[in-house]
């Protein structure tokens, strides 16, 4: 019953809506009992007694689990195993998995919990036990989905406010690889070359809040008009702000338009108190501007905007050491940019 992957029949609609736990276990037995006390606790089973099946069906798209429960010892593929492979099909995405086995040995725990396992049952166990886990897990887990989800919207929103105008599109995605290289230029650890890449394109989300005919307009802005265009950081900021997950990246949204002599907005903050997410946004946003074009200008080309930014380096719009490693992230990858801008 168990060689390929059974899955609990569809006997409702309502079916569709259960959350689905993966069962694997080379003891069709245990395959058995679990099977009965999740589907009785109104749970979907697709269980199977080879992980390679698993593997091939969840590949095929054939069943998507919200959660795995894996043996350790089977013979064609260690529960270890399979548990990592299952977090690498997940990529980022949370994906709780509990490993079961009759070993309770410290070791075999951290073996477990190397292979990103997110629990760990010793048999015999009592079945009330880890069905309490499962529950606790798939909480989580749905509480996770709906941030990847929240922040999925945002960022497609922000690709959306951009794509409908002829004059940005595409900026924010050249921000973001850009600022990205610089950051790894400066050898800043992975995490926050991730962040300053998520930075790039959400930083101008505030300008969802500006009219078009103030975006659009070809003669000088009045007072009130800058006003209007110096809010959108803030705006962005707010915007972001409830969704933790994007909580470290608020600072390039927020300071994107500071300067390093302090007269930029929107909080004037001066030399190293600007975030350097923000410094690094900042030129690689002011680069990126010169070389479009604009409804009041045609664009520069990539080497008269190095120009302007290499004359104006130590004018005080910009943090000169970044200026420095901008200037060695372009010529060191000087094709693969004018790629990016077309071979401008
Ligand atoms: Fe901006």
């Amino acid at each position: 019953m168990y060689a390929n992957v059974y899955i609990t029949p569809a006997s409702s609609e309502q079916k569709d809506d259960l959350q689905s736990i993966l069962l694997v276990d080379d003891f069709e037995a245990h395959l058995e009992l679990m099977t009965a006390i999740l589907e009785g606790e109104g749970y979907r089973v697709m269980a199977s007694s080879d992980a390679n099946e698993v593997l091939k069906g969840l590949k095929a798209g054939g069943f998507s689990p919200d959660l795995a429960v894996l043996d350790v010892m089977m013979p064609a593929m260690s529960g270890y195993e399979l548990c990592k492979r299952l977090k690498g099909h997940y990529g980022k995405r949370y994906f709780p998995v509990i490993l079961v086995t009759g070993l309770a040995q410290l070791e075999d725990k951290l073996t477990g919990l190397e292979a990103g396992a997110d629990d760990f049952f010793s048999k015999p166990f009592n079945p009330k036990e880890i069905v309490a886990k499962i529950r606790s897990l798939l909480k989580l887990k749905m509480l996770q989905d709906e941030l990847d989800h929240t922040e999925d919207m945002i960022f497609t929103l922000a690709m959306a406010v951009e794509a409908k105008d002829n004059y940005t599109r595409g900026h924010s995605e050249r921000v973001s690889v850009l600022s990205a290289r610089v950051a790894e230029r400066l050898g800043l650890p992975e995490k926050e070359i991730t962040n300053i890449r998520k930075g790039g394109i959400l930083h101008d989300i505030g300008k969802i809040g500006v009219h078009e005919d103030i975006l659009h307009k070809k003669e000088a802005l009045s007072k009130d008009e800058l006003e209007i265009i110096r809010r959108h950081p803030a705006t962005g900021t707010e915007i972001c702000k409830p969704l933790r997950t994007l909580h470290q990246i608020l600072p390039a949204i927020r300071h994107h338009h500071e300067r390093w002599d302090g007269h930029g907005f929107p909080d004037g903050l001066r030399g190293e108190c600007i975030p350097l997410m923000g410094r690094i946004i900042s030129i690689v946003d002011s680069f990126d501007a010169m070389v479009s074009i604009r409804p009041y200008r045609n664009g520069l080309s990539v080497d008269e905007a190095l120009r302007v930014i290499m004359d104006e380096k130590t004018a005080g719009q910009w943090d000169p050491f970044i200026v420095d490693r901008f200037m060695e992230t372009v010529n060191s990858g000087s094709e693969a940019i004018r790629v990016l801008y077309g071979h401008k």
